[in-house]
């Protein structure tokens, strides 16, 4: 999440992602446009495509970018479908930047049904008006399905009783709002949640609408294809699972044999993909945080194309 003002880890991606000259960069997760703004500032004639599956994050970027707009390509889309625009498949990327998560601007506009304040209607798609929202998943998922998501994207140790009565309660009430998924949660803990139990759950939520990891893990692949050689791909990402599947495709990549282990001798000629360049995750210096405390969750990775 990022404050509109201030990007998250700015100076640490830039420092990382090295924009130069007539460099053609990648911004998948544009939001508020804070890091697309850092980038262009940082070289005179490089350019970027600024991406959001969010159409309200490109109009509203459109306008606060509007002094740099003859270096900006703006493109209403999901990150994952970046690599197959036609100036990236001809040209390439020389640096990509994914900012995961949901911006500020998105939680704090209870008509967009993100927040667990009171009373909100629950919708949480990133995307505007396009497939199932909150309410619909709430509706239909199975207690199965429920749990699982509780349980991994909330890290909710009740995450069983909270599916439990999340489908006993819907039998008779509809989870339109933010007071009934709270209700249900006050039910399974045995006590009114704090605003920390309660985040954990709504993000969880906010992650199974979107497809969070099935967006990182078709994305991550396809912009490393899209790297020019020496490119570097920068990602911030804000939940544990995340950040474990950065992890996980950082190294997988930097491997220098990817045989599988039952093959006897290497025939794939051991040459790795690329190399992590985050030896150990960076995160957020104190003085940001208490600037932004947003950023308090952010970890940052970064990996760079062979040359
Ligand atoms: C944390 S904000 C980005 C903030 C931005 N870096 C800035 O400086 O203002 C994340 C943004 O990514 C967008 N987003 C999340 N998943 C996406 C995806 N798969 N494809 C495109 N945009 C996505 C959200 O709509 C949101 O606007």
């Amino acid at each position: 999440m990022s404050s509109y003002h201030e990007p998250v880890m700015g100076r640490e991606v830039l420092e990382l992602l090295g924009p130069t000259g007539s460099g053609f960069y990648l911004d998948g997760t544009l939001g508020g446009g804070g890091h697309t703004r850092m980038i262009l500032e940082a070289c005179q004639d490089c350019r970027v495509l600024a991406v959001d599956r969010d159409p309200e994050a490109i109009h509203e970027a459109r306008t606060a970018l509007a002094p740099l707009r003859s270096r900006v390509r703006f493109l209403s889309g999901r990150f994952q479908d970046a690599p197959a625009d036609p100036e990236v498949r001809d040209r390439g990327l020389d640096g990509a930047l994914l900012d995961l998560g949901v911006s500020s601007h998105q939680l704090d506009d209870d008509a967009r049904g993100f927040a667990f304040r009171r009373g909100v209607a629950l919708d949480m798609r990133m995307n505007g008006a396009e497939g199932p929202d909150a309410r619909r998943f709430l509706a239909e998922a199975s207690e199965e399905r429920l749990a699982q998501v509780f349980r991994d994207f909330g890290e909710e140790p009740r995450a069983r009783r909270l599916a439990r009565e999340v489908v006993k309660r819907r039998a008779t009430e509809p989870m339109e709002t933010s007071d009934t998924l709270v209700a249900a949660l006050s039910v399974s803990l045995g006590r009114s949640p704090s605003a920390q139990d309660k985040a954990r759950i709504f993000q969880a939520v906010r992650i199974a609408v979107n497809e969070e990891m099935e967006a990182l893990d078709v994305g991550l692949p396809a912009i490393r294809d899209a790297l020019c050689d020496g490119a570097v791909m920068v990602v911030i990402a804000y939940h544990s699972l995340e950040d474990r599947a950065v992890k996980n495709a950082f190294r997988e990549w930097s491997r220098s044999c990817v045989c599988p282990p039952e093959v006897p001798l290497c025939t794939c000629r051991g040459r790795a993909l690329g190399e992590t360049l985050t030896r150990k995750v960076l995160r957020p210096a104190d003085d940001e945080v208490e600037r932004n405390p947003r950023a308090r969750s952010a970890r940052l990775r970064a990996w760079r194309r062979a040359a």
